[in-house]
């Protein structure tokens, strides 16, 4: 597989002193990087059976809806409190400081239906985990998650394990 960690920029400080923010705008800047990270993403699922992507705002929309349209399945957006114009089911979760909520449109999943759940970058997995809480209330099936970025330190990949859901990353930043 190719390096993927070597198109991803770090800038050191931001957004608050302490953090190291691994930026995907390189990498899909890159024309070849972008499209293999969504290739080698399609072919680790093509074998699956899935109805829909489920993908986080905002950065990981640009990879859910990439990812969706190479696999030929549905996109259904996770956005931000405010956003989604129609009947949603709202979902709370802890931030490093505060909280913050996440919402799904409530007729934006089948029940049973099979879902792959998107995001760029998986940190502590608590953003993950408040999507896959809302897909599983509209009584969808989550079971496979797509990441660009691991942050292994922070641990949402064990946090997903635990909690049902089996990730795929691209790269690592320890
Ligand atoms: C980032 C990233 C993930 C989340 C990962 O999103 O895109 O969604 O943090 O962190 P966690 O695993 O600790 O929950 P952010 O909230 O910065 O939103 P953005 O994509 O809108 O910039
Ligand atoms: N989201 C959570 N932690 C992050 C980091 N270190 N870089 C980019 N996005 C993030």
């Amino acid at each position: 597989m190719i390096d993927f960690s070597a198109y991803i920029r770090t800038i050191a400080d931001y957004p608050k002193a302490g953090i190291q923010f691994r930026d995907i705008t390189t990498l899909l800047n890159d024309a070849q990087a972008f499209n293999a990270a969504i290739d080698t993403l399609a072919l680790h699922y093509a074998d699956i059976a899935l109805d829909q992507v489920v993908a986080i705002e905002a950065r990981g929309f640009i990879i859910g809806a990439a990812l969706a349209s190479k696999l030929g399945l549905g996109f259904v957006p996770v956005r931000k409190v405010g956003k989604l114009p129609a009947d949603t089911l709202k979902q709370t979760y802890a931030l490093e400081y505060g909280e913050d909520t996440l919402e799904v449109h409530q007729d934006a999943l089948a029940a049973g239906a099979r879902v792959l759940l998107v995001d760029d970058l998986i940190a502590t997995g608590g953003t993950a985990l408040a999507a896959i809480s809302l897909i599983r209330q509209l009584g969808a099936e989550v079971r496979h998650a797509a990441f660009v970025i691991d942050l292994p330190d922070l641990g949402g990949v064990q946090h997903l394990q635990a909690n049902g859901v089996q990730p795929f990353a691209l790269c690592q930043f320890e």
